[in-house]
């Protein structure tokens, strides 16, 4: 464990998942934030530290400016400054996905 804290946005998704365990695995203390429309939160939080991760949670709407100020602000203050950010939360809009 290092004493760093990484914030991954949409770290309880798809590619957010794997990014947060893989910093969480690397020994920093990983926050990660999930959407407004989540509801499965929790869920994930308990079944990720029955796996031994210990993971702090956010609410955050990355489309929102003063969201992600709130999120920020909550991070610094539960954590410590943010040593690296990975934003990653977001919704692809490209040929493959259809829409
Ligand atoms: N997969 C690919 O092939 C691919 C290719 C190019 C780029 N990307 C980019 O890589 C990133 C992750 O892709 P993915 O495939 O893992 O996507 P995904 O499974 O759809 O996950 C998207 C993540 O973004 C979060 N999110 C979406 N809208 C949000 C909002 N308004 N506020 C906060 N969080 C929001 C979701 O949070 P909740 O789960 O909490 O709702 C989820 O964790 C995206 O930015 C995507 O555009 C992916």
């Amino acid at each position: 464990m290092n004493n760093r804290v990484a914030l991954i946005t949409g770290g309880m998704g798809g590619l957010g998942e794997t990014i947060s365990t893989k910093m969480a695995s690397a020994g920093y203390r990983a926050a990660v934030t999930y959407s407004p429309s989540n509801k499965n939160f929790d869920q994930w939080l308990r079944e990720m530290e029955q796996h031994g991760y210990k993971f702090h949670a956010y609410p955050c709407d990355v489309s929102d400016f003063d969201s992600c100020k709130n999120c920020v602000a909550s991070v610094v203050s539960a954590l410590g400054p943010v040593d690296i950010l990975v934003n990653n939360a977001g919704i692809t809009r490209d040929m493959t996905s259809g829409k």
